[in-house]
């Protein structure tokens, strides 16, 4: 059974409201209710891929690496950025690359300018919507895409995966993702363990024979539907505890309780995330999930207080993790790419999405590059009073909605080159005032350019070919490379551990952003004495 809680953070700021889960108490499928067929024959990558609890391609699991998939959901912030480099940020991958993740970002309380150095870091932005709605209409998802290209820059080629709020969603939200342009979909739960024969525990798949997931609660889908040729679907795994499948925890599950117990117990939880993650390792080598809402683990938001044992639980397990053989922090974007195209451990030299390269932009040269060296002196604040942000791509002169998700700039500002010309794009969307696109009425970042090098302001770019002016810092790896282990364990920052080797390009760190004085502590003081009252607790209902 699949029962969609809500869970609702009271906090002294109101992204914490935000921050709700959706989540599993049971199996949600089976296989009578899957009725799921495929031909091999006829499904052949790229395009197409069986829903297979086998890894991709015909190879052997012990051919494969074992992959980590790490996401975030909701607000970018500092404090959300904060909580998720006090697990990643000292941590390499098997080829000396920093890990990457996916971030499926909300348009309240995101803090725009993060959100293009997030990026350019080499993380992957994906959508989340707009106001954080279930099941939502194509204007939420849709606005979304347009306020994240507009305001951060994001290329709209770039943003290929969604998540919906509450894993609240519908054959019709499947529809339009796949209608709108995306490449993959992940809010659906694989619920019964690995390690059971019914197991729905698939490698992503593609949706040319229709869901095989959730197939006890999403009315229509499975059997065949809906059939959406070569749109990817990327189960959430579950993790299990003492209890078995009536001990399902799916986002966050250290703000469960474990094992029926009636209290967090952190050592429990790392027990069973280690058990569950061994049953793959072991197994068919199905990703495992860090399905996050860094909030939580924020050490600087405001009345946030978790627990270093949580903390540094989650550090010791990812530091387990890594000291196995072919084991890989990613992004979803990273698994989609090697899932297309997957290679063995041998040859995972050739995979291209696994590599680091750096930027290499003069640190004097004043661009909107997403590295703050560059940036400084060219970010504008938008003091919103819902929720002010900052931005190199020009503030807006109302804050986005779903209706204008990209309005006019502010007069009098520099003018910057952002206008996306969302009506030639989704003409379901409201078009933004005419004037908005007088100034250029063409893509912010043409896709001959990449984020790092598009100037907002003069309206060139850079480096006009993909791969020019990027250093590939990624060391060998495989049959002839170096060893197959990640680095960089030992802990995160409160640990006290070894920080691990420099990785290079790190824009900043767990520590790096510290609010300025003048406007935004004003901001918050504001925000605090409106919400006087209310507990700085964490709770689920
Ligand atoms: C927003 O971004 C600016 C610029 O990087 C930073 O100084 C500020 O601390 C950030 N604030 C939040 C709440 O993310
Ligand atoms: C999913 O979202 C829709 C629209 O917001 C809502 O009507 C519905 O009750 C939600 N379903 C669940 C199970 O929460
Ligand atoms: C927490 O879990 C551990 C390991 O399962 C167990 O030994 C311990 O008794 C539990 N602590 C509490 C307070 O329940
Ligand atoms: C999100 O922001 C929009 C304005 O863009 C506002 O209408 C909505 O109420 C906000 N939602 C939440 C949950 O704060
Ligand atoms: C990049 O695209 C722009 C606009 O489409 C075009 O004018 C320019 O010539 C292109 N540059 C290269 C090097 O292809
Ligand atoms: C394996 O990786 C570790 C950690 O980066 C490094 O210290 C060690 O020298 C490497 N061994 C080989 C044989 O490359
Ligand atoms: C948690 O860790 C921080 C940073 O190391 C430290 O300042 C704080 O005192 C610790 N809190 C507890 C309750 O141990």
């Amino acid at each position: 059974m699949l029962r969609r809680v809500l869970l609702l953070a009271f906090g002294l700021l109101a992204p914490l409201a935000l921050a709700q889960d959706g989540s599993v108490t049971g199996a949600t499928s089976s296989a009578a209710a899957a009725g799921y067929s495929c031909d091999p024959s006829k499904c052949q990558l790229p395009k197409c891929n069986c829903a297979s609890t086998s890894p991709p391609g015909g190879l052997s699991p012990s051919d494969v690496p074992m992959f980590v998939v790490f996401t975030a959901d909701d607000a970018v912030q500092s404090y959300t950025l904060d909580a998720v480099n006090q697990f990643l940020a000292h941590r390499q991958n098997p080829n000396g690359c920093p890990p990457k993740m996916t971030y499926y970002v909300s348009l309240n309380f995101t803090n725009y300018t993060l959100v293009t150095d997030w990026f350019v870091a080499g993380n992957e932005i994906a959508d989340h919507t707009m106001t954080h709605v279930g099941t939502p209409p194509q204007d939420e998802v849709n606005g979304n895409l347009i306020a994240l290209n507009a305001l951060a820059g994001i290329p709209l080629k770039s943003i290929i995966g969604f998540r919906a709020p509450f894993l609240n969603y519908s054959v019709d939200t499947l529809k339009l993702l796949a209608s709108s342009g995306f490449t993959y979909e992940s809010s659906s739960a694989s619920a019964i363990p690995v390690t059971d024969p019914g197991t729905d525990a698939f490698w992503p798949y593609t949706l040319d024979n229709g869901m095989a997931n959730d197939c006890l609660e999403v009315d229509g889908s499975c059997k065949g539907q809906p059939v959406l040729p070569g749109f990817w679907e990327f189960p959430m795994y579950a993790t299990f505890d003492s209890r078995g499948t009536e001990g399902i925890h799916l986002m966050d599950p250290w703000l469960d309780n474990p094992n029926g117990q009636t209290t967090i117990n952190d050592t429990a939880t790392l027990e069973y995330m280690k058990s569950t993650f061994t049953d793959h390792y072991n197994g068919n080598r199905q990703p495992f999930g860090l399905y996050t809402h860094p909030v939580h683990l924020s050490t600087t938001y405001p009345g946030v207080n978790p627990s270093n044992s949580t903390i540094n639980m989650i550090n010791q397990f990812l530091d387990w993790a890594q000291e196995q053989q072919n084991v890989w922090i990613v992004s979803n974007a990273q698994l989609l790419s090697w899932m297309q195209n997957p290679k063995t451990i041998a040859e995972l030299d050739q995979v291209d999405a696994l590599k680091c390269s750096t930027p290499q932009i003069d640190p004097s040269t004043k661009i909107c590059s997403g590295i703050p060296q560059n940036e400084a002196g060219l970010l504008s604040l938008c003091p919103f009073s819902d929720f002010p942000f900052y931005t190199c791509y020009g503030c807006p002169e109302v804050e986005p909605t779903v209706d204008n998700p990209n309005p006019n700039q502010v007069d009098g500002q520099q003018a910057r080159f952002r206008c996306a010309s969302p009506l030639l794009l989704f003409p379901s969307i409201a078009a933004p005032p005419p004037s908005a696109c007088v100034l250029t009425n063409r893509l912010p970042v043409p896709t001959n350019c990449s984020t790092p090098f598009w100037d907002p302001i003069a309206g060139k770019c850079l480096c006009t070919s993909n791969d020019c002016a990027f250093v590939d810092n990624s060391r060998p790896i495989g049959a002839n490379g170096a060893n197959l282990t990640g680095g960089g364990t030992g802990g995160g920052p409160l640990a006290g551990g070894s920080s691990g080797t420099p990785t290079p390009f790190v824009p900043f760190n767990g520590r790096g952003y510290v609010l300025p004085s003048g406007v935004w502590p004003a901001t918050i003081c504001g925000a605090l004495g409106a919400l006087a009252g209310v507990l700085g607790v964490v709770g689920r209902l």
